[in-house]
């Protein structure tokens, strides 16, 4: 039996069907009651449902499992304190595997969520247990946000220069090196793996690209960051994420975000997926349709 935690998300989910189709049963930690439902609709086995913040809810949901995928929610301030709580269940569960869903460089200081998961890497090196560290870039599944505003304005709004490049990947390819990581087990222990794509796309690129996909003239244009934060705050985005999404923008405007393909690849066992194709498999899926 696998865990996968903060398992309802999109990270979650890609990898709850990637690991179900390598044939393990699953148990997954969600928030809420009707995720839980949908979940076991997708074939995950067992259910833990409640707040990842409570140490006991986490013991519960390491108790009796071989290895578990760790996937701290989203901008969530207190992810240190999630991995600390996730390394002592382990522990005590006795766990395999511990597999952590991090970032790429999250030596970066200046962005908070990068280097509170460097913090909770280097408790893995010191728990003891058999760990595994998956390092994805940023997902071409991001892109999704963005269409319906493609749609009705012909634009693609970013607040950072439309000339900073990244490495996307694709977040099904990040699923599948994960269920193979999970799968293999000791081959991967005390492994940290960067899975990047392979392209080093700016966002005028990755706009011409969109539209080409949906047959509409798209063009990236810089939005203010000042415009971007009132906009966060109307929706009524917590302080600490519209903080540190706002240093993440300043450092994507600045140094891009990229890494490098080979290992991801390597895990694939064939090339990661590239942009276009992500946008052929997906676009069928946007609103234009
Ligand atoms: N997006 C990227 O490009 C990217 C790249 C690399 C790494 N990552 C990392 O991937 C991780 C997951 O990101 P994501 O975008 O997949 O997240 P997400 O879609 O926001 O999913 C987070 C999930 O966790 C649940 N959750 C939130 N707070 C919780 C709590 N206190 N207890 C239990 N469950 C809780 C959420 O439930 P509700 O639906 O109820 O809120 C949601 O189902 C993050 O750590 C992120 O930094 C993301």
């Amino acid at each position: 039996m696998i865990l996968i935690t903060g398992a309802a998300g999109k990270t979650g989910l890609a990898i709850l069907k990637a690991v179900l189709s390598a044939g393990e049963p699953v148990r997954v930690l969600v928030r809420r009651d009707f995720q839980a439902a949908e979940l076991r609709e997708l074939g995950a086995q067992e259910v833990v449902v409640g707040d990842m913040e409570e140490p006991a809810l986490l013991q519960r949901a390491f108790d009796g499992v071989r290895a578990a995928y760790h996937i701290c929610p989203n901008m969530n301030s207190d992810e240190v304190g999630i991995g600390q709580n996730a390394i002592t269940a382990a522990r005590e569960a006795e766990l395999e595997h511990f597999v952590y869903h991090s970032v790429l460089h999250p030596q970066v200081q200046e962005m908070a969520h990068h280097w509170n998961k460097l913090l909770v890497e280097g408790l893995l090196f010191k728990s003891g247990l058999n760990y595994t560290i998956l390092q994805p870039a940023s997902y071409m599944q991001n892109i999704s946000g963005y269409w319906s505003k493609m749609l009705a304005t012909g634009e693609y709004g970013i607040p950072y220069s439309v000339d900073a490049r990244f490495s996307m990947v694709d977040l099904d390819d990040v699923a599948q090196a994960a269920a193979r990581v999970l799968r293999e087990g000791a081959r991967h222990y005390r492994a940290t793996y960067e899975l990047c794509g392979s392209q080093l796309l700016s966002s005028i690129e990755i706009a011409e690209m969109a539209g080409q996909a949906i047959h509409r003239q798209v063009q990236a244009v810089t939005m203010n960051r000042g415009v971007w934060e009132q906009s966060a705050r109307e929706n009524g985005m917590n302080d600490y994420a519209r903080t540190t999404l706002l240093k993440m923008f300043e450092y994507y405007d600045r140094y891009g975000f990229a890494g490098n393909a080979t290992v991801l690849g390597n895990l694939l066992g064939r090339a990661p997926t590239r942009f276009e194709e992500y946008l052929k498999r997906t676009t069928h899926l946007s609103p234009s349709n």
